[in-house]
């Protein structure tokens, strides 16, 4: 991770707008899993777990499998990649994190500008009236009766994330973010889904440059102008102690 760190932190220092993009990687040393890695949910589940038609053909099978996903996502906490994200946000090095994930731990973390492309396991919505309420609410009305939890207009409610076969929200936001980047540092995410994939490489395509740090090879190594092969809350730190180092030296 070493030398690989300074030319990543250089590069943070002499950009002039960069952003973060994260995948469910970042929150795997929280503790929850990701999808495509080694223990990732889709080596262990079908990804029509995830899907719309699922929700509706099965909602008492669709909030089995959510609840129990999502409850110990609200007891994760943040780790060493979100906290160095924050402080990276602080001095200005980087100006918006935009994530696939919905664990809400960049926000835990003290980062401010969080663009979340994928919802939120937060809240939930009903799937009739589109009534919002806490994801602990309705997982409290699911734990009391065992049925998948009712708006009081009788509609069912729905995790807000995004689920298969749906549109990313937020993703016009997200890409006027990448439009003004002149880097996108790309933190556990193997880029295989789109559109959200698209938005780091806009910052690439128009001529910024593109820094990823993944545990494992991603879709887009061979276009990046710095790949780190190591766990992120280490890489991150490594990266953030670097750009001290060379904004002090200065
Ligand atoms: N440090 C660095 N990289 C890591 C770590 C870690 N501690 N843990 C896992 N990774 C890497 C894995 O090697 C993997 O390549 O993070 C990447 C996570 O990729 P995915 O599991 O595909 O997750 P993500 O890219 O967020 O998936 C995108 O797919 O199913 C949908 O909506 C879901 O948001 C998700 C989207």
């Amino acid at each position: 991770c070493g030398d690989e760190s300074r030319r990543a932190a250089e590069a943070l220092v002499n950009s002039s707008h960069s952003i973060a993009f994260t995948g469910a990687g970042v929150s795997t040393e929280s503790g929850i899993p990701d999808f495509r890695g080694p223990n990732g949910l889709w080596r262990r589940f079908d990804p029509r777990m995830a899907s719309v038609e699922y929700f509706l053909d099965d909602p008492r099978g669709f909030w089995a499998f959510y609840s129990a996903r999502f409850k110990f996502m609200l007891s994760a906490k943040p780790n060493a990649a979100h906290f160095a994200l924050a402080e990276l946000e602080r001095m200005g090095l980087i100006k918006a994190v935009i994530t696939q994930n919905v664990d809400g731990l960049h926000s835990a973390a003290g980062s401010v500008k969080v663009i979340e492309i994928h919802g939120s396991s937060r809240t939930v919505r009903c799937s009739r009236c589109g009534a919002r309420a806490s994801f602990e609410d309705a997982l409290r009305l699911y734990e009391e009766t065992s049925e998948p939890p009712r708006c009081s207009c009788g509609g069912i409610y729905r995790p807000d994330v995004v689920l298969f076969g749906e549109p990313v929200v937020r993703l016009g936001e997200a890409l006027d973010e990448a439009r003004r980047s002149d880097l996108v540092l790309v933190v556990g995410s193997s880029l295989t889904v789109h559109p959200a994939a698209e938005i780091p490489l806009l910052v690439k395509e128009r001529g910024g440059s593109l820094l990823i740090i993944n545990m494992e090879p991603t879709e887009y190594d061979d276009l990046a102008d710095v790949v780190i092969h190591c766990p992120a809350g280490k890489a991150l730190e490594s990266v953030l102690r670097k750009s001290k180092e060379i904004i002090e030296s200065r």
